[in-house]
């Protein structure tokens, strides 16, 4: 399976990808927690990354392409598959992963689009904060985060869905919810086993 969780921040592509990987065994990369790891080490790579994440902007497409690509290729020779998680978030982005998918045999199955109104997911997002002093879980940081995906990301949905890949779910329900309308999508699609599902 290879797939995309693609959403705005509070959706919850982590919490979705992180039950999809345990009953799947494909690796979830999640390009967020790629960039804070780096960013913990210290270096300077980690410290330019940081202000980019900290602000709540996009870190610049070579940067990022740089972190992704090597563990998107690991994760098929090793676990069959990918659930890419935050990544792609620009439509160039999403072409330049088509162009290296068709190169290296690694072509997205489907692409999940999960969708809430602005409100639940910056509640979301400040109960969080409450509880893990994520640096980006700051209201105005939060509010520029949701501006981002409108301006940059939110083009990237009509471009896989023109492409005939895109599913789409209602994230505005409860997590127990959305995976069971998430598995039935999946197994529709052939993607999950029946016996998974
Ligand atoms: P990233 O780490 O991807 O953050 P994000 O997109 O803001 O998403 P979040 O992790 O906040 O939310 P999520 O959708 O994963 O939801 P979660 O499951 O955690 O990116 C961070 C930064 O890195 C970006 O701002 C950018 O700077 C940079 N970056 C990353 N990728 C990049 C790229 N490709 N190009 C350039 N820059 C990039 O859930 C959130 C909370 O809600 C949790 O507490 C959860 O328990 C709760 N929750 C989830 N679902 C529900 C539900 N149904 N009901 C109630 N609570 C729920």
């Amino acid at each position: 399976m290879n797939l995309i969780m693609l959403a705005p921040p509070g959706a919850g592509k982590g919490t979705h990808c992180s039950w999809l990987t345990q009953e799947t065994g494909v690796a979830h990369i999640s390009s967020g927690d790629l960039l804070r790891a780096e960013s913990r080490t210290g270096s300077d790579l980690g410290r330019r990354l940081a202000e980019y994440t900290g602000r709540g902007d996009l870190v610049p497409d070579d940067l990022v392409f740089a972190l992704l690509i090597p563990a998107v290729v690991a994760a098929v020779r090793d676990t069959g598959g990918y659930l890419l998680d935050g990544f792609p978030r620009t439509v160039a982005q999403a072409r330049r992963l088509m162009e290296i998918g068709i190169e290296r045999d690694l072509v997205t199955d489907a692409v999940l689009y999960l969708s809430a109104p602005d409100a639940v997911l910056v509640e979301r997002l400040l109960d969080r904060a409450s509880r893990e002093g994520r640096a980006d879980d700051r209201p105005e940081v939060i509010r520029h985060r949701l501006a981002v995906f409108a301006e940059d990301t939110a083009p990237v949905v009509g471009y896989y869905r023109d492409r005939g890949v895109l599913i789409e779910v209602d994230a505005d329900r409860p997590v127990d919810a959305i995976r069971t309308d998430v598995r039935q999508r999946l197994t529709d699609s052939g993607l999950l086993a029946l016996d998974t599902a």
